[in-house]
């Protein structure tokens, strides 16, 4: 089969791979019929996970048809269409128990990490009866494609985290895939305000379609002070770290107002400042989060009953043959205005 492999540091190639085989009675294999490229593929990329080695097939994302189950596995079979989640859980061990998957201690964000991916042909995926979604005959599975990350991680890390709630105030940093995520599943909950920030100008003007009540060009304007007029200068409820550098942690505690959340979901490489000076007594929370996936359910519906279209994230179309132009794309975003690239797998 085709499988896009990391080759090391800025190295990839689309190599000729075995079909995987079931390895554990717990363990499907899925034919892969679409998947996509996360702004965390691009961090293994740069040498920024240290747990993905080269030879590993990369891909955590993607929908396909469940080829073989193992013996364990009763609720999935062979011709199930199939949503796969980028995080794989036991649902036994005490993380799982408690709901929280991404910790699960045999399973957690291992796809196109510790374990070879869904940018191929076939990905083995473990855990199957509890890392595996039927997908709903009729759906959009193309839409779909975006509830195996993006649409939890925004919803869980951003706005569950965030606590928004009717009538709060938001403020986004980040309006890539995983800020509009956030900013598409916040509505759920009818905040007053969801004011987005990036540096994009096209990104923002996407934000402007999805719902957003304000968008800053931090470029251009000081978003601190543009926050702050928009909130009586008493900042938001409600701030989301959707960018995953230390600028936009630093800019999240000058937003957020007392009684706040700053909801951090960015993947951080280095450091950034807690200034503890400013917010000991702000009456602040500060969140961190892998994303569990626990959403997952609930966001299907949601998706099937229109209240979110997540299609609209999606820019680009490419086949596998061509998931090298699909990195390049995705990857020169400000050039290209890519959100989400789908790669087709025939
Ligand atoms: N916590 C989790 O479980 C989890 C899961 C998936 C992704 N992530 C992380 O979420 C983050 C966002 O993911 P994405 O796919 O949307 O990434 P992305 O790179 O596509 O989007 C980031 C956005 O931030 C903007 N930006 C960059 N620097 C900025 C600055 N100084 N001020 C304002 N805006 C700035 C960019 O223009 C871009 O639009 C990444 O760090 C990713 O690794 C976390
Ligand atoms: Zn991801
Ligand atoms: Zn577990």
């Amino acid at each position: 089969m085709k499988a896009l492999v990391y080759q090391g540091p800025g190295k990839k190639s689309l190599e000729e791979r075995p079909i995987p085989k079931l390895a554990a009675p717990t363990d499907a294999i899925v034919k892969m019929t679409r998947t996509t490229i996360c702004g965390t593929d691009l961090h293994i990329l740069k040498g920024d996970v240290p747990t993905c080695e080269p030879g590993r097939i990369l891909g955590h994302e993607g929908v396909g048809v469940v080829q073989q189950v193992g013996t364990a596995v009763s609720s999935f079979k062979s011709g199930d269409r199939v949503l796969i989640s980028c995080i794989s859980s036991c649902g036994k061990c005490d993380y799982c128990r408690r709901g929280m998957y991404s910790h699960c201690s045999t399973g957690g964000w291992i796809l196109g990490n510790k374990i070879d991916g869904t940018q191929a042909e076939y990905v083995r995926i473990p855990h199957a009866e509890t890392s595996l979604y039927p997908i709903p005959a009729g759906a959009d599975e193309e839409a779909l494609v975006m509830l195996s990350d993006i649409l939890p991680t925004g919803f869980e890390c951003g706005v569950l985290n965030g606590k928004v709630q009717p009538g709060s105030t938001v403020a986004i940093v980040g309006a890539g895939p995983i800020g509009l995520a956030a900013l598409l599943t916040a509505q759920f909950y009818a905040p007053a305000q969801i004011i987005m920030i990036d540096l994009d100008p096209n990104r923002l003007e996407v934000a402007g379609g999805f719902g957003a009540t304000a968008c800053i060009d931090s470029g251009h304007d000081d978003p601190v002070a543009a926050v702050m007029k928009l909130t009586e200068q008493k900042g938001v409820d409600c701030a989301i770290e959707a960018v995953g550098v230390p600028a936009t942690f630093e800019l999240c505690e000058a937003l957020v107002a007392p009684g706040g959340v700053i909801a951090n979901v960015g993947v951080h490489g280095v450091k950034a400042d807690l200034h503890l000076e400013q917010l000991w007594d702000r009456n602040i929370a500060i969140t961190t989060r892998l994303v569990d996936t626990v959403s997952t359910p609930m966001l299907l519906k949601t998706v099937r009953a229109g209240r979110i279209d997540p299609a609209r994230l999606i820019t680009h179309r490419f086949q596998l043959e061509d998931v090298a132009g699909a990195y390049d794309t995705f990857s020169r975003a400000a050039d290209t205005h890519a959100l989400k690239v789908i790669i087709e797998v025939s």
